[in-house]
C-alpha cells in the first residue's frame, strides 16, 4: 500500500529538471532549498529530449497535468535541435509518422499563458567578470507572442500573398517571388499583452524604488507593432508619476548597454528585442552562469535559469549554480517568502564576495555542488 503524507506541504512544486546541465544545477537548487527547510513537496516531471526520442513529445500531456496541478514550477534546461536533426533521432518506430518537435518551453510559456519573462542582472560585489561593479538591470520581456509567436509560412501559400497583396501597397514588390523563394515571419502583437508587460515593468519599479522604465522597441521602423508597445508605455506611465518612462530603439540600446549600463534599471520588450537585449544584460554581469529568470502568468509561474543545456559539460558538475540558485531566489520571491529571498541573495551575494569557492567561468576549480554547499552553508 503506497504511504500518504498525513500532513500537506504548504507549496507543491513541478520538478523539471529537462537535460544535460539542467540536471546538474537542479541538483544544486535541491541543497539550497533543503538547508533552507522550505515547507514544499517537489514533484518530478518528464521533459526534454530523452522524451522526444522515445515518445515524440517532449512535454508530454502528463507533464501538462503536473503543471496544472501545483503551485509553480522549477525548470533546468532542455535541448532542442532544428526540425531535420529532431525528426532523425526519433526511435525507428516514430519515424516517417510527421511529428514535428516543438520546444517544451517555449509551448509551456504560451499553454499557461506565462506572459511574463523576468530577467534580473546584477553585478554582485567581487565577481571578476563583471563589466562594470555598478550595473543593476532587469528586462522584462513580453512571452508569448511578437516574432516568437510561431505564424510563420514557408512556402508562401497564395491565399496568404493574396491577402497581403490586396491589403498592403508595399506588398507589390513580392508579387512575382516564387512560393518557396519567400519565407514570412508574422510579428503579432496584441494591445492587452502590450500594456500587461509595461504595467509589469511599472509595478516592479515602484515596488523596488528604481528610477526609470526604458521601453525597447523600434517603432521608427516597425511603426504598428512597435508603435503600439510605445503608445501603451506612454499610457501606463500615466499611473506612475514616480517613475521615469525612457523610449531608446533597440539597436541604440545595444550601444547604450556597452558604453553606459549603469545609467539604466528597468527595461521592457517584446519577445525578441528582449531576448537579445537580456542575453546582452546577462554578460554583463559575469555570462549565462549569473542570468536568472522567472516566467510569471496571472496565477502560475515557472523559475528557470536563462541557460541551456550545455550539452558538453553534462553530469560533470562543472557549471556554475548561480543562476540556479538566483532563479531559486526568484522563485521564493513570488511565493512571498520574502524572507527567504533575501538571505539567499545575500548567502549568494558573500560567497561571490569571498571567491574562495569558484567554479570554471570565474576562474575556480569548484564544483557545482561545491558552489551550492557554500551558499547553502552561508545562509
Ligand atoms: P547553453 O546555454 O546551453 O550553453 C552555451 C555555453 O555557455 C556553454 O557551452 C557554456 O560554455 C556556457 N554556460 C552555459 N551555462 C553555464 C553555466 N551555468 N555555468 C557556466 N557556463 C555556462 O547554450 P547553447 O550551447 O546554445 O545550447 C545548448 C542546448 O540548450 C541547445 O539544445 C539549446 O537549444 C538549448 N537551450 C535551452 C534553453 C532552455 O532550456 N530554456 C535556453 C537556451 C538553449
Ligand atoms: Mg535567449
Amino acid at each position: 500500500m503506497k504511504e500518504v503524507n498525513a500532513i500537506m506541504a504548504k507549496y507543491r512544486i513541478t520538478w523539471l529538471p529537462g537535460d544535460g546541465i539542467g540536471r546538474d544545477v537542479m541538483d544544486a537548487a535541491r541543497i539550497l532549498l533543503d538547508a533552507l527547510d522550505l515547507d514544499a513537496e517537489y514533484v518530478p516531471g518528464d521533459v526534454g529530449w530523452e522524451f522526444w526520442r522515445s515518445e515524440g513529445d517532449a512535454l508530454p500531456s502528463r507533464t501538462v497535468e503536473l503543471l496544472k496541478n501545483t503551485d509553480c514550477c522549477l525548470f533546468g534546461a532542455i535541448t532542442s535541435k532544428p526540425k531535420q536533426e529532431a525528426e532523425e533521432e526519433l526511435v525507428p518506430e516514430l519515424q516517417g509518422k510527421g511529428l514535428v518537435y516543438f520546444s517544451p518551453i517555449v509551448r509551456i510559456r504560451q499553454l499557461l499563458d506565462l506572459h511574463t519573462n523576468m530577467r534580473p542582472c546584477t553585478a554582485y560585489p567581487g565577481n571578476p567578470l563583471n563589466y562594470r561593479d555598478d550595473i543593476d538591470l532587469v528586462v522584462f520581456r513580453e512571452n508569448t507572442e511578437g516574432l516568437y509567436s510561431g505564424v510563420e509560412f514557408f512556402p508562401l501559400p497564395d491565399q496568404v500573398r493574396e491577402a497581403l497583396m490586396q491589403n498592403h501597397p508595399k506588398m507589390a514588390r513580392f508579387a512575382e517571388v516564387p512560393a518557396d523563394e519567400i519565407a514570412v515571419s508574422c510579428r503579432i502583437f496584441t494591445r492587452n499583452s502590450c500594456r500587461r508587460i509595461v504595467r509589469h515593468a511599472f509595478e516592479y519599479a515602484r515596488q523596488f524604488d528604481r528610477p526609470s522604465v526604458t521601453v525597447v522597441e523600434k517603432p521608427n521602423v516597425i511603426r504598428e507593432t512597435s508603435g503600439m508597445m510605445v503608445r501603451e508605455a506612454r499610457d501606463v506611465a500615466k499611473e506612475y508619476p514616480d517613475v521615469e518612462l525612457w523610449e531608446t530603439n533597440v539597436d541604440a540600446m545595444a550601444m547604450w548597454l556597452v558604453k553606459n549600463p549603469q545609467d539604466y534599471s528597468v527595461l521592457v520588450a517584446s519577445n525578441m528585442f528582449g531576448d537579445i537585449i537580456s542575453d546582452l544584460c546577462a554578460q554583463l554581469v559575469g555570462g549565462l552562469g549569473f542570468a536568472s529568470s522567472a516566467n510569471i502568468g496571472d496565477d502560475y509561474a515557472l523559475f528557470e535559469p536563462t541557460h541551456g543545456s550545455a550539452p558538453k559539460y553534462a553530469g560533470q558538475y562543472k557549471v556554475n549554480p548561480t543562476a540556479m540558485l538566483l532563479t531559486v531566489k526568484l522563485m521564493l520571491q513570488w511565493l512571498g517568502e520574502a524572507d527567504m529571498a533575501t538571505r539567499v541573495e545575500n548567502s549568494i551575494s558573500a560567497v561571490i564576495a569571498e571567491g574562495r569557492v569558484r567554479t570554471y567561468d570565474v576562474g575556480g576549480t569548484s564544483s557545482t555542488l561545491e558552489v551550492a554547499e557554500e551558499i547553502a552553508g552561508t545562509l
